[in-house]
């Protein structure tokens, strides 16, 4: 009787667990869910699964880490892009907080953008992060490169919710300061604490074989062009807040927001490829205070929305949209 009776226990145990895992429940189940009190912490990458769909989460990774040895201007796929890498800007494969990480990407796309004034997928934006942030062509959004991209965003951003946004997912956000960002200053922070790596002209460091950066340039022909997010100061100011010297910064943040705030107007000041997208912003009122293109909604000059002061100019936006419609 005994046997009998562990033997259907035993049973109803294999049966009903082979009911519940469906692929995508095992896929998620070693993943701590997202939880606002501890912040966002990426899914243990040894955990890919051995498998097709584990090759493309891995191949995902891979194009994010070293995306010039795929699709720079040796890049064995294609040569498409300026040479930088995705990681330059989101760094450890957009898996560190305050440093552009992915953690909100599989939770909160398809979603809308008034940048584009459309519903965006995940193709999509990585497109808009290849031909601005990468100064280079969209690829095919059913090649085997845009799958992995997807995969491995997907992947990282799994433990979090839809439609949260977590903590530390974009950058610090720095307080508007109430004069205008210094270039002039900026330059004494670029050459005491960049120029190390980033190089006297912003050129950056190629490595020995000349198929990557070990230091990505921060302006010039190979820089990300002036319709990147990283060309609006308060997107720069942030991720070098957060981030950056590289060295310094890796525990807590080294420069004052005062500095970082100048050593972005001072790299934004500098040469870089002038690519405009003219279908950006469709609804100009939306367009951020520290956009720098007209035309503009409101009466501030382009020189302003480039370098601010941005406090003045955000309470005036404020009062307006509080305005009763007439
Ligand atoms: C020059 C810096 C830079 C590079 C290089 C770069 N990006 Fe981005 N990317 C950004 C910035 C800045 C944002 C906007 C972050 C935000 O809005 O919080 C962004 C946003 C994104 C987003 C949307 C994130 C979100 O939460 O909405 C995705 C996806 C993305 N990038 C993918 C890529 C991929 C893939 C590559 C390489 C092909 C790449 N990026 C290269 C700077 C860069
Ligand atoms: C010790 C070397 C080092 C120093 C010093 C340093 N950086 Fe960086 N920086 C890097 C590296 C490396 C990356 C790319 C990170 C990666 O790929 O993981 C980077 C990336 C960047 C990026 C994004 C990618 C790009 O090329 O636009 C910006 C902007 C940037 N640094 C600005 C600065 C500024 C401003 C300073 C000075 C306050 C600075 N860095 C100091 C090493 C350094």
């Amino acid at each position: 009787m005994l046997p009998i009776c562990i033997g259907i226990i035993i049973c109803i145990v294999l049966f009903g667990s082979i009911l519940t895992r469906s692929p995508k429940q095992n896929f998620l189940s070693s993943i701590k869910p997202y939880d606002e009190n501890s912040g966002w912490s990426p899914p243990d990458f040894t955990e890919v699964p051995p498998d097709s769909v584990g090759d493309l989460i891995r191949y995902g990774k891979e194009l994010i880490s070293n995306t010039s040895f795929y699709l720079g201007s040796q890049g064995i796929i294609s040569s498409i892009t300026n040479g930088m890498n995705c990681q330059n800007c989101h760094i450890d494969a957009g898996t560190r907080n305050f440093a552009n990480p992915f953690s909100a990407v599989a939770a909160t796309y398809p979603k809308y953008r008034d940048r584009s004034g459309r519903i965006e997928s995940i193709e999509f934006r990585v497109n808009e992060c290849l031909q601005r942030s990468l100064n280079g062509k969209p690829i095919d959004s059913l090649s085997y490169e845009m799958r992995a991209f997807v995969a491995y965003l997907k992947w990282v951003g799994q433990g979090v919710p839809k439609d949260v946004k977590p903590k530390g997912s974009s950058t610090l956000t720095l307080a508007y300061l109430n004069t205008a960002a210094d270039t002039a200053k900026g330059k004494i922070v670029y050459v005491n604490e960049c120029q190390r790596c980033h190089g006297i002209n912003g050129e950056g460091v190629l490595t020995a074989d000349k198929k990557n950066y070990s230091y990505p340039p921060v302006w010039g022909d190979h820089s990300f062009n002036v319709s990147a997010g990283m060309y609006r100061l308060s997107g720069l100011a942030g991720f070098i807040k957060s981030s950056m010297p590289f060295d310094k910064a890796k525990e807590a943040p080294f420069l004052t927001d005062e500095e970082a705030w100048d050593v972005a107007a001072y790299i934004s000041s500098q040469q870089r490829t002038v690519k405009i997208f003219a279908e950006d912003w469709p609804d100009i009122s939306k367009k951020p205070v520290d956009y720098p293109f007209g035309p503009y909604a409101d009466s501030f000059s382009q020189i302003q929305h480039k370098y601010g002061p941005f406090l003045s100019m955000k309470k005036i936006k404020k009062a307006e949209t509080n305005l009763p419609a007439h």
